[in-house]
């Protein structure tokens, strides 16, 4: 398989896919194409909850990510299914109770790499103790600001990280491993 054409695959996870996880893969989905690497980066987003399946991300998500520049509005809910676990690459968990979720649906034989999203970004620019995107479910816009900061750090973290990785490295060039005769 020629790696130059193999596709990362991150899916961002949270608990409702209406407010975190959305702007996750909308922030994400804008700095992978500001990258030019749109096509070898495939990003979706899940919750692990079923209560908003098919809604659109909460309002005041959208606001806010529109305040950024960054659309989000035609993005659905979904739940995480087992199959994820073998479609992505990458899981990424916006808190530490997302995690132990996914860690519990998680086939033995999964091949996603399981992450939580702020792992991604710098002790210095977050406090070490606590790697949680907070739930801004229940907060006021503030809260989602809050986020969207977050979700910028651990973005470009996130995006360093995979294009780093040996599993993103270009192909060697064709006819490099020269054959015995
Ligand atoms: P999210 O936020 O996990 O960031 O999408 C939530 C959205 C909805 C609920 C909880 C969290 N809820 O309980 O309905």
């Amino acid at each position: 398989m020629n790696s130059e054409n193999t596709a990362v695959r991150v899916l961002f996870v949270c608990l409702g896919n209406i407010c975190r996880s959305p702007m996750a893969e909308g922030v994400f989905r804008e700095r992978v194409a500001s990258a030019g690497l749109s096509s070898r980066i495939t990003i979706d987003s899940a919750g692990t909850g079923a209560w908003h399946v098919g809604n659109p991300p909460d309002p005041r998500g959208q606001a806010a990510s529109t305040d950024r520049g960054i659309d989000i509005s035609s993005q659905r809910a979904r739940q995480v299914d087992q199959a994820d676990f073998s479609k992505f690459d990458y899981v990424i968990a916006m808190d530490g109770s997302n995690l132990d979720t996914l860690k519990r649906l998680a086939p033995r034989n999964a091949r996603s790499q399981l992450h939580l999203f702020l792992e991604f970004v710098p002790s210095s620019v977050t406090n070490t103790v606590d790697r949680d995107v907070p739930d801004p479910y229940y907060s006021g816009p503030d809260g989602f600001e809050t986020v969207l900061d977050l979700i910028e750090a651990a973005s470009a973290g996130l995006l360093a990280h995979i294009s780093s990785s040996s599993a993103f490295a270009p192909a060697s060039p064709s006819g490099n491993i020269s054959s015995a005769t």
